[in-house]
């Protein structure tokens, strides 16, 4: 019986717990739904989609954010943004482009990448820097996290790995994020340094402007807290700050959806494996069905 109360009591103070947690967290903007090539359950990965989302990663993002969990060569396997079926003219029979570690385009961009990779120790002990093979994980930004957060006002920009999968609504949310920021509205205050964007998670009620507050410290009646939160990323992309060579529109949403389809796959590089081996499971389940239905009519068709 005491038990039973005990545990009673501790469900109603985790429950308690968890909604105070939810009021701190104040509210935000209801994402953007946008129309994802990859939704459904059959959906696919846009191979084009993934290679401008690369290169948006790779011109903006990645002066900030790691995506530690990928290596050069993933670009180049069956499904990644640069796979390629058979080798481009020039390039010698011998060599099989289908195989990441060979693959012209994923080497180029290894090599060519802006952050070398730290490799050692030599003959006499010093790590070197050198140029990046498909073999090695992209290079993060930062060597540890203390750099990280001085370089950004305090803050520390997340590995962008799993991003898609770790936040609530994934792909929508990363979308709006990127292509939502707006003027911060005309009743809060915004230190230096952060940056107002609808659909980030914050309190706003604790940045109003001394006049929207009573004298207790809360919101005058009739002020509204603004939904939304202040963040330290400020604004990453603008319209027309990268060419695409394939006519996609050089705007803030088309690389916003771009880089955000090029992290679901970072996130999940074997989506599409995964759902096609689910179809032809059901495939197969739905034809086992049939022909179990037909032995049982068969089989007891004549006993009565
Ligand atoms: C100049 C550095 C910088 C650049 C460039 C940058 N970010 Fe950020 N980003 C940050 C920082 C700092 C944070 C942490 C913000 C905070 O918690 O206040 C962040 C946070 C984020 C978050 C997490 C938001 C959340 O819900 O916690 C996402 C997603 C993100 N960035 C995506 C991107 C993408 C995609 C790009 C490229 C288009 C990009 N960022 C470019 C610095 C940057």
């Amino acid at each position: 019986m005491k038990h039973a109360r005990l545990i009673a009591l501790s469900v109603c103070t985790s429950f308690a717990a968890i909604g105070a947690a939810d009021a701190a967290g104040g509210e935000a903007k209801d994402v953007k739904h946008h129309h994802w090539h990859f939704a459904g359950p059959l959906g696919t990965f846009d191979n084009d989609a993934l290679q401008r989302g690369f290169q948006v990663y790779e011109t903006v993002c990645s002066s900030c954010h790691g995506v530690e969990l990928l290596s050069f060569r993933n670009l180049g396997q069956k499904g990644g943004p640069f796979h390629l079926d058979g080798c481009p003219a020039g390039i010698p029979d011998s060599v099989d482009c289908s195989n990441p570690n060979e693959n012209p385009v994923v080497k180029a961009i290894a090599a060519n990448y802006k952050f070398q990779v730290t490799d050692g120790p030599d003959e006499y002990g010093e790590m070197f820097q050198r140029a990046a093979l498909p073999s090695d994980r992209i290079p993060s930004p930062y060597p540890n996290e203390q750099i990280a957060r001085l370089a950004n006002n305090n803050a520390l920009p997340p590995d962008l790995s799993l991003i898609t999968k770790a936040r609530h609504h994934g792909p929508d949310y990363v979308y709006s994020l990127l292509a939502g920021y707006e003027d911060a509205p005309s009743t809060i205050e915004v230190s230096p340094g952060l940056n107002y964007n609808p659909y980030f998670h914050g309190d706003l009620s604790q940045n109003l402007k001394p006049e929207y507050l009573d004298e207790h410290g809360h919101a005058r009646e009739g002020v509204d807290v603004p939904l939304g939160g202040l963040l330290a990323m400020a604004p990453p992309l603008s319209d027309g700050m990268i060419e695409y060579t394939d006519g996609s529109p050089q705007t803030v949403e088309q690389y916003a959806a771009d880089v955000t389809e090029f992290l679901m796959w970072a996130a999940e590089p074997k989506m599409e494996a995964r759902k096609s081996l689910g179809f032809v499971t059901l495939v197969y389940l739905f034809i086992l069905a049939g022909l179990l239905y037909w032995s049982y009519r068969k089989i007891w068709s004549d006993a009565h």
